[in-house]
């Protein structure tokens, strides 16, 4: 018993005097850099895209907070918010997920949301308003990916086309914007047809219908 209480004296003594400091002290691998392969150009705008994923995450959150306060009171354009704005944080951890693969995140990831990040606006005046809001916050982010895949395919000061790159960016992430733009033009499309129809009411019908997944 004595000896178990000296134990646990000498270890808290030990505990006490390191505190928080403990640090790995293991020599990092000596691995070889020559499969790190982006160029600085290509990897500065990527990064950037981080940012503009997140912001476009925080625009749509606001969107899904505003229809969900009760004076407003539209559960389904909630409901669609709030998943785009999880397809938007989705996206920024795709790009965060392709930088490690390529061996170029080495700094914190917090350097490359450069706070504060702020949503387009806070209120909005009708469903019209935020999903013409939306349409153009996705063609902003188009517009923004594109000029990623020029940056990449032909950097300045460099001959390095990064195929790999361009291809998941063309294939993966220019096929979602499509869709996604698409998908709003045709939701403003038909809301705008039910106002004019059924006034004030046509915005309420829209809505359960977006609820539902109808529409
Ligand atoms: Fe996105």
């Amino acid at each position: 018993m004595k000896l178990l209480c000296v134990l646990l004296f000498a270890l808290a003594c030990l505990g006490s005097s390191y505190g928080d400091g403990f640090k790995c002290t293991l020599k990092p691998a000596d691995i070889p850099s020559r499969w790190i392969d982006m160029v600085d150009p290509c990897i500065k705008i990527l990064e950037s895209q981080v940012k503009t994923e997140v912001e476009a995450a925080i625009t749509y959150l606001a969107m899904g907070a505003h229809f969900a306060r009760d004076t407003v009171n539209r559960p389904g354009f909630s409901k669609f918010f709030i998943e785009s704005a999880s397809e938007e944080r989705e996206h920024a951890i795709k790009i965060i997920e392709y930088l490690l693969m390529r061996g170029q995140l080495t700094s914190d990831v917090s350097k490359l949301l450069k706070f504060p990040l702020k949503p387009m606006r806070e209120e909005w005046n009708s469903g019209v308003e935020a999903l013409t809001d939306a349409l153009n916050l996705e063609a902003q982010v188009t517009r923004s990916i594109r000029d990623i895949i020029k940056t990449c395919e032909t950097p300045p000061n460099s001959d390095y086309n990064d195929y790999h790159l361009v291809d998941y960016l063309t294939g993966d992430f220019l096929e979602e914007q499509y869709k996604g733009e698409r998908d709003l033009a045709g939701k403003i499309s038909t809301l705008g047809k039910m106002m004019i129809s059924h006034g004030p009411l046509g915005e309420f019908l829209f809505d359960k219908k977006l609820l539902n997944g109808e529409v």
